[in-house]
Order: structure tokens, then C-alpha cells, then sequence
């Protein structure tokens, strides 16, 4: 079947299918090709036994490889639990975070860590702390009255 279009109109619909096309083509390159996904949820606990479901039994940070972590967190009225971390600078660590109550979010002001704590979801995502220095973990889902005041510090040293 051939459409008889104004040549104008036929132009435009060219270019607004090869606009859609290569949006599609971005976005299928960045996820399958450099596996760029946002901050996923990897399975579910129970949220009202996250203090007695590993890893959470025991929050903390956790050496895996060469300057290489699992940071286990909890989220929970109002605080981070671990609250203060030192790592090293290069650090890469692998976030696995939960929560008991209601949802959070945990964000790094300055870098790309920006995941939604949900209660029971097990949400993870890596970061390489490359620059020394302090960095501030906020949470950025409004979660009650003390929501301002739910921070935690982290200090990434010099080696
Ligand atoms: Cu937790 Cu806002």
C-alpha cells in the first residue's frame, strides 16, 4: 500500500520514526550492551523479620575481594544502621539495602547512588568511592517527622 502524503507531512513522519527508533536504539544499547539498569530489586524478605533475615541479622560492612565491599544496611525510623563507615578511597562497594518499616530512599549527594529502600524489597546497586573525603548518605523519601534528620556519614580515607 502506498500513501499518497504531502511531501512536508511524509518528512515529518520520517523524521519522527527515526527519532523513535533511535531512542529505542539508545536505550536497548545502554541496557544489554553496557548493562546500565537502575537500581534493582534483587528478592524480597519478610519486612517484619529484617533483624533476624541474613544478611541483616548483622548490618555492616563487609570485605569481598581486593578494596572490594558489601555494604548491608537497614533503613528504618530514622536512621541508617551502619550509620559511619570509613573505606578506603577506590573502594567499590556493593549496596544491599532493606526496610523494617516504611520506604526510604538512600542517597549520595555528588555521586550517582540514589536507591529506593522499600520495606522488605532487597534493593542493591555498586559504587567506586574514587575521590576522598566525606560523604553525606540522605534519605530522600519523605518517611515521618524525623525524615530530616535521616542521614548517616561516610569517609572515604586516602590510602
Ligand atoms: Cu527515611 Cu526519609
Amino acid at each position: 500500500m502506498r500513501l499518497d502524503l504531502p511531501r512536508l507531512e511524509a518528512l515529518w513522519l520520517k523524521i519522527s520514526i527515526g527519532t523513535l527508533a533511535s531512542f529505542l536504539l539508545i536505550i536497548g544499547i545502554m541496557a544489554f550492551g553496557f548493562h546500565l539498569h537502575p537500581a534493582s530489586s534483587r528478592y524480597a524478605i519478610d519486612p517484619t523479620r529484617v533483624n533476624e533475615t541474613p544478611p541483616f541479622d548483622q548490618p555492616g560492612l563487609y570485605a569481598i575481594g581486593p578494596n572490594e565491599y558489601r555494604a548491608v544496611i537497614i533503613a528504618k525510623l530514622f536512621t541508617f544502621i551502619p550509620s559511619d563507615l570509613t573505606i578506603p578511597k577506590g573502594a567499590t562497594v556493593h549496596f544491599m539495602i532493606t526496610s523494617p518499616d516504611v520506604i526510604h530512599g538512600l542517597s549520595i549527594p555528588g555521586t550517582n547512588v540514589n536507591i529506593m529502600v522499600i520495606p522488605g524489597q532487597v534493593n542493591t546497586f555498586t559504587y567506586t568511592f574514587k575521590r576522598a573525603g566525606e560523604y553525606l548518605l540522605l534519605c530522600n523519601e519523605y518517611c515521618g517527622a524525623g525524615h530530616q534528620m535521616m542521614m548517616a556519614k561516610w569517609t572515604v580515607k586516602e590510602e
